[in-house]
Parts: C-alpha cells; structure tokens; sequence
C-alpha cells in the first residue's frame, strides 16, 4: 500500500464502488424483446468503430451476472453504478412496457442486495432507442418527455429497493460527441442539432428528476457530468479567449443551467442557435438536486483554432506529460480542482466520482495473472486527489472505479481496457487485474482506519 494513500481523510461512510454501462457490458441485444438503440445502429455501420466491433455479445453480463456480483464483493465494493437499457424496457422508445426487461433489472438488483452491494441506477447512458432516433431523438422535446416517462416506469418498479438515481451520464458526450463531433451515436455533424440536442438532454434531466421523486419517496436523485480543467496553452490574450470558450462548452454549458445559472450568454452568442426554449423549462433543468456525480479522466490545455470547429480553441499536446493508453493526458490534480470548484463554485452539497479510470494495454502473463502497475498507480493518485479535494472540504461522499471489467469502449471498441477485471472476450473468462487488487486493498485498509 503505498504510504501517500491519506485515507483518513475519507468519511466512515465513504463509498466505493465500480461503474460500467449497459450498452458496454450487457451483449444479448436481441434477447427478451429488446430492441435496437442508436448504438447498436452505430456500431453496425462500417467504420465508425475500430475493427467494427459491436455490443452484441460485450461482456455477456445479460447471463453472467451473478458472477459479475461475485467479483465486486472479491474487491470489497459496497456499491455499483449500473445503468438501465431503455430499449429493453420500452423497445419503441414510448408505449408497451416489455416486461422482461425489467424482470432482468429486477434480478440483477435482487442480487446485488443480496451480496450487500448498493446499487446506484444512471436511466440514461446513450443508448437511446433506435425508434426514437427516428422521430428526431434528442433534436425534438419529445425524446425529454419520453425519457421522463421511461423513468417513472423504471422507477416504479426498482425504486422499492434503489434509493441511489442518475438521470443522465454525460450529457456533453450525448450532445457534443454524438451530434457535433460525429465521433458517437447518432453521429451527426450539425451545430444547430447538437446545440438542440444538448438543450433537449438537460430538460430531460430536469423532468426526469421529477418523475423519479414521485415514483420513489425519499429517493436520492443526481445528475452524472464529465469536464475537465481547462487551461491556456500561452499567455497570449487569443489562447486566453480560447481557455474561455473551451471551458464554456465543456464544463459551465453543462453546469450553469443545472444550478440556476441559465445558459451561459458567452456561449449562446458564440453558438449562435435558438434554443427551444419554453415558460418554466429553466426552473425544471435547475430542480434542486441530492447529489453530483463526477466524471473525470483528462485535463485539456487549447490554443485559439479560430478556423478549427466550434469553439474555435484546439488541444494541444504537451510533450512530456504521462498518457494512457487511450492517450490522455493524466493530471489527478485535475480531479481535486474540478471538485473543489464544483464545491466552491456551483455550492453542491454531495459530490461522488462516479467514474475514473484509466486503459492500458493489458495482457496476461504465464502466471496467469495481469499485471497493470500503470493503472493501479493512476488509481492511487485519483484516490489521493480525492482526499486532497476532501481535506480541502469538497462534500465528496463516494469514488466509483471505472470500470469493474473491460468492456465495449465506445468508437474504440474492445481493444481500449478500462477494466479492474480483465475480460478473455474469446472464453468470457474473468481475471481481476493487479489494480483490481490494489483497490480492494484501499476499501480494506480505509474501513480499517475508521474501525
Ligand atoms: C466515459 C463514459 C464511459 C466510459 C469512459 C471511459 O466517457 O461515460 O461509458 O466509456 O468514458
């Protein structure tokens, strides 16, 4: 256990937890009457993932997740975050209820209970289905009324047993990557559908927060959003301009409107779109919340691009700082910062990290294990990042590790692993990796110190 690990920083009640997504683990995508999301459209279409692959199989969590359970108490996390698959619960997006789906959600809930697991449930982690995406999906306000919906019948069902709810995880993604940047389903390039899209994401934030607490008394409600600390890469007034601007699309875009702000003019202007804007809708995307779910993995540092895209400010590499293997930048002090400025700025009151992590090119030695000192390292200086945050007086009441096994990243596909688990995608057999060790050794060694 490394010495630099202050853990008595952390509250007795801290939580750890690991997250994953229902698109990046599940598989079974035709199984019990779920129908196609966007990314099962996405990742079918040629070229849009590396080596095309697809969620069909993933992790094949849909019919191994007992083990699955089994292998967060091995690690000794008292909660995971999982997200639901709204085209197994409502395959045309609105209407019949499929029965099946829930029962799955039922299960896997019943079971973490069982294994004294808590399980905190994001409704929406991008897999938005397909036929709403027919009907305009995040460009049109029926897709937020129908994510409300989706929610109350979500909730009805687990919310006798789950008190932990995220709306929406990363929304930035949902409307920036996938409708302006191309990169993510549906992948469209198109400003004014992002900016309508991003619009639509956080009124269903808003309306799904309400349809939650109503179906669930008592329910602890949170929003998941990634950033980054944003930096100039000179002193230049131009590169300054650029920090701004890329700090207003990645991080006050996000955050402004959910804590009473209004969107942020700088941004409006700079967009340039109308937003759909109606009586009431910003007091709806401002409902108090219980809680802020984190997400953080990199720090950007831009220079002005004023021929670059919106908005105009591009990344630049610095050259010697430690990457990834996804080729991020690692900078935990830019999980203390965001943290602390969530605190400070936006005054949230409950902070989780709901997702950290980092890939690496993992293999399996002889021995049979997986040896990944880089990833356990970046897990120690995230976890340490926290405790400096906390000592600092960020209300922070729980980290969960992404990601508890490797699993379908994205545009990346299966060859990017973030996994504290390693995943043999060929037999499905499951290691827990050498970081996976080292975070069960952190639970144990911080429920020791509070003893
Ligand atoms: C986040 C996503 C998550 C995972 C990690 C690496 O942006 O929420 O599903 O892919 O990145």
């Amino acid at each position: 256990m490394s010495e630099s690990l202050d853990l008595a920083a952390f509250p007795a009640d801290f939580t750890w937890g690991t997250a994953t997504s229902a698109y990046q683990i599940e598989g079974a995508v035709a199984e019990d009457g779920r129908a196609p999301s966007i990314w099962d459209t996405f990742s079918h279409t040629p070229g849009r993932i590396d080596n095309d692959d697809h969620g069909d199989v993933a992790c094949d969590h849909y019919h191994r997740w007992p083990e699955d359970i089994a292998l967060m108490k091995r690690l000794g996390a008292g909660a995971y975050r999982l997200s639901v698959a709204w085209p197994r619960v409502l395959p045309g997006g609105d209407g019949p209820v499929n029965a099946a789906g829930l029962d799955f959600y039922d299960r896997l809930v019943d079971g973490l209970l069982d294994a004294g697991i808590t399980p905190n449930v994001t409704l929406y982690h991008w897999d938005l289905p397909q036929a709403l995406q027919d009907r305009g999906g995040w460009t049109v306000r029926e897709t937020a009324e129908h994510l409300a919906d989706y929610a109350s019948v979500v909730a009805g069902r687990l919310g006798d047993r789950v008190t932990q709810w995220a709306t929406l995880n990363e929304p930035l993604c949902s409307g920036w990557i996938g409708h302006l940047e191309g990169r993510m389903a549906p992948g469209l390039t198109d400003l004014t559908a992002a900016v309508r899209a991003s619009y639509h994401l956080l009124l269903a934030h808003g309306l799904a927060t309400r349809a939650v607490r109503a179906a669930v008394p008592g329910a602890q409600v949170g929003l998941v959003t990634n950033h980054s600390t944003v930096e100039a890469a000179s002193t230049r007034p131009e590169d300054i301009a650029a920090a701004t601007r890329m700090d207003g699309h990645t991080n006050r875009w996000w955050l402004d409107p959910v804590y009473g702000r209004g969107f942020p003019g700088d941004m409006r202007e700079l967009y340039g779109v109308d937003l759909p804007e109606r009586p009431g809708d910003l007091d709806t995307i401002a409902a108090p919340l219980d809680w802020h779910g984190l997400n953080y993995y990199f720090p950007a540092t831009v220079t002005d691009d004023p021929r670059g895209p919106v908005p105009y400010a591009r990344e630049v590499r610095l050259p010697d700082a430690p990457r990834t293997g996804m080729d991020w930048q690692i900078d935990a002090g830019g999980l203390e910062a965001l943290l602390l400025r969530l605190t400070d700025e936006y005054g949230v009151r409950k902070l989780y990290v709901t997702e950290n992590g980092s890939a690496f090119a993992d293999t399996v030695s002889p021995d049979g294990a997986v040896h990944d000192p880089d990833r356990a390292r970046y897990l120690e200086q995230h976890v340490s990042a926290c405790a400096r945050a906390v000592r600092k007086g960020a209300p922070l009441a729980g980290y969960y590790a992404w990601s508890l096994l490797d699993n379908f990243e994205w545009a990346y596909g299966y060859d990017k692993r973030f996994g504290l688990v390693h995943v043999d995608y060929a037999t499905q057999v499951r290691t827990v990796k050498t970081s996976g060790l080292r975070y069960a050794e952190i639970i144990r060694a911080h429920g020791e110190s509070r003893a």
